[in-house]
């Protein structure tokens, strides 16, 4: 884990786009918004890189000195996330091929193939030439590699490497055949020559049929690997910079800034390779509180609850979306709270100086086109920037404490997408935050973990729509239950294994034994109809009926007990609902879609009976987490509302540390505004 000094608060700074009569007025007004570190050069390798032979550092060594002589830290990106317009000129191959089968010409970012042995060659011998030139400079406090990886590629090389990878992993070609299961339509292969990347010139499509854009294909196991694929190619692009810097600057953290729920990219994977996480959240306009949280809680679960860094975020608006909402006052300092609330050990914007041209020109920055301070904004990161560093190193380092967590595996929202049937309607994100969000809005902290995370720690784990069961993953949920855990999961799981092929013998597959039961079909509604839950015995806290739809399994109880019945169609009566008690624990099985009101009804069920509960009572819009470090609780309840509210608080005396005032009974707090409580 990184201890940073402090809270660092900063972010993306862009001095090459700027003259250098510039840069002292620039450092000025970092100082006054108490501003502690500038992420650079991220975009600058053409200027850092005239020629193949060449290297022009001047400017960046005079860049550093500044920070250093002013204390400010570096977050020292190694510039490759755009690469020099003379490189793909001079060596095309660095140029990727898109999914239509495309070659695409410089231009942009990110607009390179994974799989270019000279793309790489050139990205590790610049990483190299910086980590030995700044090596030594106070300044440098951690490495930022590339930028927001987002690459995917269908060219030559990538084919090759495919191929390669293809055969590493399964060995022979029978092994192929029979995991793609190449039978179907004819497609048997009998050399690896045979195999090519997964495009719409060969086994994808656009779905053109059903009215959803989306992308489709014939063999998803085939298309699933050609995912993970291009997550470890682009892995490996980010790893052979991290292993370049580290031997020179072994005890500099490194990281890369990513971007969420970035489908493209196994971050779970990708976390492995991370000394940090770092986390660009831009959160839309009507985003709800919940869906920003539960970002943050996945950048905190990547490391196993580890603190992360909250590495971009804009200080008033974006660019890039279809209308661009200013952040009103007061609600930047709170989306920065809410980061640190969830685990972010820093809040850090893009960008420092806004640009005068290109099309990041009116994205919200610290400082305007005005070029002073005298901005709403400007006087507003400064504020937040003195609250940070007030609080010190109090929290830094602190961590989240969950009982509960929701089990989120790349690979299962790969297939479960990339599956024909049984309903186009079907998102797993959706899925994972509809129980994310029931439980956020009970105040309740859910760490957000993979299907190879120890299970021990937790009481209930929750895994929505877990289709592929990897292999390993049943017995662990054996054990965590009967060693008395709590696990549940819903329709459509256990269905297939890490390859995309069905289990055999019944569905949930090899969940069965822990769930007790036999899923023998799966009803796809269409979008208006639903279905009912019908309660066959009284549990408090739960009505006597709701409603469902989506997916509707068909299921036989084997050793679990029906704690609901579906309530129509030629179904109606067969179970909805089944706990099976399995060693100490028991596992629930959600058979249908329900409507929200169940789903927070029946965690208060679940977590009542274990005593799991928020630390204050809270109205909807008051938010509560707390951090722990050494014996000590730092409480964040942060009102999102736009009512003042008042909270009791139990018989403690409380300290706010960013008012310092002290509450006995009960805290005040206005609307957009918070408290960090701690015990006095
Ligand atoms: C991303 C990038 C930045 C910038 C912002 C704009 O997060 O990393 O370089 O383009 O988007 O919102
Ligand atoms: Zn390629």
């Amino acid at each position: 884990m990184i201890n940073f000094p402090n809270i660092m608060y900063g972010g993306d700074y862009n001095p090459d786009q700027w003259p250098e009569d510039i840069w002292n007025e620039d450092i000025r007004l970092f100082k006054l918004a108490n501003i502690n570190i500038v992420t650079l050069p991220v975009f600058s390798w053409a200027k850092l890189q005239p020629s193949e032979d060449t290297y022009n550092f001047g400017w960046l060594d005079k860049i550093m000195d500044k920070m250093a002589q002013n204390d400010i830290k570096v977050c020292l990106a190694t510039s490759t996330a755009a690469q020099p317009a003379w490189m793909s000129k001079k060596y095309p191959e660095v140029l990727p091929v898109n999914i239509a089968g495309n070659k695409k010409q410089h231009g942009g970012r990110v607009n390179f193939c994974p799989n270019s042995s000279v793309y790489r060659k050139f990205a590790v011998q610049l990483a190299t030439e910086l980590a030995n030139r700044y090596k030594d400079n106070p300044s440098l406090l951690i490495w930022h590699i590339g930028n927001e990886y987002i690459n995917h590629c269908y060219c030559e090389n990538c084919a090759r490497e495919f191929r390669n990878w293809v055969k590493n992993k399964y060995g022979t070609i029978e092994e192929v055949n029979r995991n793609w299961n190449l039978n179907f339509w004819g497609h048997t292969i009998y050399d690896f020559n045979e195999i090519e990347t997964v495009s719409y010139l060969s086994e994808m499509g656009r779905d053109t049929w059903s009215g959803h854009d989306r992308d489709v294909t014939s063999f998803q196991g085939m298309a699933l690997d050609y995912s993970r694929f291009n997550s470890d190619s682009t892995l490996a692009c980010y790893l052979a910079e991290y292993e370049a810097i580290k031997k020179i600057t072994p005890d500099i953290p490194a990281t890369t800034n990513l971007m969420g729920f970035f489908k493209p990219m196994d971050y779970q994977k990708w976390a492995k390779k991370m000394d940090i996480i770092s986390f660009d959240s831009y959160p839309f306009p009507n985003e709800t509180t919940g869906n920003t949280a539960i970002k943050h809680s996945l950048m905190r679960s990547l490391k196993n609850g580890d603190p992360f860094m909250l590495m971009e975020q804009t200080p008033s608006q974006v660019n890039w979306q279809p209308a661009n909402p200013l952040k009103k006052p007061g609600i930047m300092r709170l989306q920065s709270y809410q980061a640190l609330a969830h685990g972010a050990d820093t809040i850090m914007f893009f960008q420092l100086r806004k640009s005068i041209g290109a099309c990041e020109k009116f994205h919200g920055a610290v400082i305007d086109h005005s070029g002073h301070e005298n901005t709403r904004v400007f006087k507003e990161c400064s504020k937040l920037g003195e609250e940070l560093k007030n609080l010190g190193n109090k929290i830094i380092g602190s961590r989240i404490n969950a009982k509960v967590a929701i089990m989120f595996d790349w690979d299962n929202w790969w297939a479960l997408e990339y599956s024909s049937g049984p309903t186009v309607h079907l998102h797993y994100i959706q899925q994972i935050e509809k129980y994310y969000n029931t439980i956020y809005d009970m105040n309740i902290p859910v760490d957000i973990i993979s299907c190879e995370d120890n299970l021990s720690s937790y009481e209930i784990v929750i895994a929505p729509v877990l289709y592929m069961v990897k292999p390993g993953l049943a017995k662990n949920i054996e054990n965590f239950t009967s060693n008395g855990g709590t696990f549940l999961t819903t329709f459509f799981s256990g269905i297939v294994n890490e390859n995309d092929l069905v289990k055999t013998g019944g569905y949930p597959g090899e969940l069965r034994d822990v769930l007790g039961i036999w899923v023998e079909e799966t009803d796809a509604l269409l979008p208006d109809d639903k279905n009912s839950i019908l309660l066959n015995e009284e549990i408090s806290s739960l009505k006597n009926e709701y409603s469902c739809g989506l997916l509707c399994d068909l299921l036989h109880i084997e050793t679990a007990k029906s704690l609901a019945v579906y309530g129509s169609d030629f179904y109606a009566g067969m179970p909805v609902l089944t706990e099976n008690q399995f060693g100490n624990g028991r596992a629930y099985y959600i058979a249908s879609d329900p409507e929200k009101t169940f789903l927070s009804d029946f965690m208060k069920h679940l977590f009542s009976e274990r005593d799991i509960k928020s630390p204050f009572y809270a109205k909807s819009g008051i938010e509560i987490t707390q951090r722990h470090k050494g014996g000590k609780t730092f409480t964040f309840i942060l009102n999102h509302t736009n009512n003042d509210t008042c909270i009791t608080l139990d018989n403690n005396k409380y300290l706010d540390l960013i008012s310092k005032n002290e509450f006995i009974g009960s805290v005040f707090i206005k609307a957009k505004d918070l408290v960090i409580l701690e015990s006095i």
